[in-house]
């Protein structure tokens, strides 16, 4: 049997130039400077997380992935889907541990990826597409989580929401709280269940050793955010002024991950007319990735209206999954 595949796009292209301009010129000259996120996975960026999660020092998506080969089947059988919405799978590396069981329990009947990168997540679906003829649907979903998570088809039986990789860190309190309230939103029926991959709080030195790796990948990823400026703005930032820098910020539980100007640097935004300067060793800070202690993150879900908390963890207590249910 082979069921349908269907890609619903919710951003448009000169929407999403504009609003990337907005959003570049308000960061570049905001204090101090920022970039968002979202501009590391501008082109080549998607290829280079994906090189990240093969590094050795990179060690959420090794322990992750052995807690949902570990864990998954149990828990989908647990919760027993009839659809599993899954929120950035990027190229759908990990879905297949969760997808697999819940076929086999005979429950599931659609998989609905959401992600901002279209390349990645119509090359993710594609292959699971294949790979498991027994899945009458696939509804893939091209969308902002800031913006487009109403765009999610209404649910058709018990929804399972998977939220892997610790992106959750990757959203400041307030964006959490605020992402975390539409997410319950999504989810109408008590037996409805959310999984998010959440990286706990640890030796510093493990830290930032993922966040710095020996090859240079994460500063690539890093610097990359400036060709997405380059590209959507038309500016000519020199990328070599610039390096990767990444540190734990302990006071905030968060990587912090910045781009430091090693000489002066001044450049145009065609946008404004403005002119940005940032000065040798100030930096343009483009990520954080916050790590939780259990009782952070139970403090998070429970102040969006989540309950009944189940944690699946490694023996070291390096990275978490977390169950929870409205
Ligand atoms: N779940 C995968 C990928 C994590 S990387 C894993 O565990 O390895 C984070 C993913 O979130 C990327 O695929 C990225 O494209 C997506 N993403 C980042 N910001 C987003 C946003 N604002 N809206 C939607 N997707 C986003
Ligand atoms: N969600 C991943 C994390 O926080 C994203 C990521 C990978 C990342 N490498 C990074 C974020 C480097 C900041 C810096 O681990």
């Amino acid at each position: 049997m082979t069921g349908r595949f269907s890609v619903t796009v919710c951003t448009s292209a000169d929407e999403e130039r504009m609003l990337a301009v907005q959003e570049i010129v308000r960061g570049l000259t905001a204090e101090p400077k920022t970039l968002s996120p979202k501009f590391l996975y501008h082109e080549e960026g998607s290829g280079l997380f994906d090189e990240i999660t093969h590094l050795e020092e990179y060690y959420p998506t090794r322990i992750e992935r052995s807690l949902l080969d570990g864990f998954g089947a149990g828990i989908v059988h647990d919760v027993q889907p009839h659809e599993i919405v899954e929120l950035g799978p990027g190229n759908s590396a990990k879905s297949g541990t969760l997808l697999g069981p819940a076929l086999q329990t005979g429950t599931l009947k659609r998989y609905i990826p959401f992600d901002i990168s279209e390349s990645a997540v119509r090359e993710g679906a594609r292959a699971l597409f294949d790979m498991y003829p027994d899945l009458g649907e696939i509804a893939a979903v091209v969308g902002d989580f800031e913006r487009h998570l109403p765009a999610i088809p209404d649910p058709q039986g018990t929804r399972l929401i998977a939220f892997l990789g610790s992106t959750i860190g990757n959203l400041h309190p307030a964006e959490r709280s605020r992402f975390l309230e539409e997410v319950r939103a999504l989810m109408p029926r008590t037996e409805d269940a959310l999984l998010v991959g959440a990286d706990l709080v640890k030796d510093t030195r493990i830290i930032e050793a993922a966040y710095n790796d020996a090859r240079g990948i994460t500063a690539l990823f890093n610097l990359n955010s400036l060709k997405a400026v380059n590209d959507l703005l038309g500016t000519e930032i020199d990328i070599s002024l610039f390096r990767h820098y990444a540190f734990f910020n302990a006071e905030h539980s968060r990587i912090e991950m910045h781009l430091q100007a090693e000489a002066d640097v001044a450049f145009t935004l065609p946008a404004t007319g403005d002119v940005v300067r940032v000065q040798a060793g100030e930096t343009i800070w483009t990520e954080s990735s916050y790590k939780f202690t259990r009782d952070s993150f139970a403090g998070a879900l429970h102040d969006a209206g989540f309950g009944n908390v189940r944690w699946f963890t490694d023996p070291d207590e390096m990275f978490a999954l977390v169950l929870a249910r409205p």
